[in-house]
């Protein structure tokens, strides 16, 4: 499974980057609003830095403008995925910008059949926004189920991109049910990475190692001959 970081912060996509874990990002607008600076320098940054898909979101709501800032955002480097909205002038973008060698990212999917639409229309991604639904009472990961289920049935060249992750349980979740990527917020991606046993295991091991070896705070190694 592919893990994208869900966010703008250049800092975290560095941090995480620098690990191995990261093979995309995703940006909204919501994302950028709380990061300092110029975003449009911001996005170009993000570009350079991870090689991997990056999804750049449309503002404008109709087609022609959607298109226009299609293009103008793929300009920015040849990972570039349009974000567009789930809408039907959206869809119509979707299907435009694929016969022009534009990849699109279909955003806000709160349902199986929006993602069936999107997919057909040629998204490349689709992300269901899981945690919103939970938070409505719904169960975000029912839709996933679904959304893996139809795309493998009709083999549709779209991937399922799982959005809105809260905690590290989604993502285990996503994964078994197959989802190609989980996108995460980096203190979702940190969680994953702790555990209070590795803590104290450390703590144990470093602890024992100086009651053997006072002089020294690395292990001397004798090499054989
Ligand atoms: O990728 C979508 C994500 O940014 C939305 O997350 O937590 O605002 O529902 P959230």
């Amino acid at each position: 499974m592919k893990i994208f970081l869900d966010t703008a912060n250049l800092e975290s996509i560095k941090k995480f980057n620098d690990m191995g874990l990261v093979d995309g990002i995703t940006t909204n607008p919501t994302l950028l609003s709380k990061e300092k600076g110029d975003p449009e320098e911001i996005m170009g940054e993000i570009v350079r830095t991870v090689k991997g898909p990056i999804s750049l979101e449309v503002i404008s709501t109709d087609f022609e403008g959607m298109m226009a800032e299609g293009r103008r955002l793929s300009k920015y480097g040849k990972n570039v995925v349009v974000k567009i909205p789930m809408t039907a002038e959206g869809l119509k973008a979707v299907s435009a910008l694929k016969l022009e060698q534009i990849r699109t990212n279909v955003t806000l999917i709160f349902s199986a059949n929006q993602a069936l639409l999107a997919a057909k229309a040629g998204a490349s991604y689709v992300s269901p926004f899981i945690g919103r639904l939970d938070d409505i009472g719904e169960i975000g990961m029912d839709i996933v189920r679904d959304i893996v289920t139809i795309f493998k049935n009709y083999d549709f060249d779209c991937e399922v991109l799982v959005a809105s992750v809260r905690h590290p349980l989604h993502v285990i979740d996503a994964a078994k049910l197959g989802a190609h990527v989980v996108t995460l917020p980096p203190d979702v991606l940190a969680k994953m990475i702790a555990h209070p046993l590795t803590d104290i295991g450390l703590a144990r091991f470093l602890d024992d190692w100086k009651k053997v070896s006072s002089s020294s705070s690395a292990p001397r190694l004798t090499v054989p001959r």
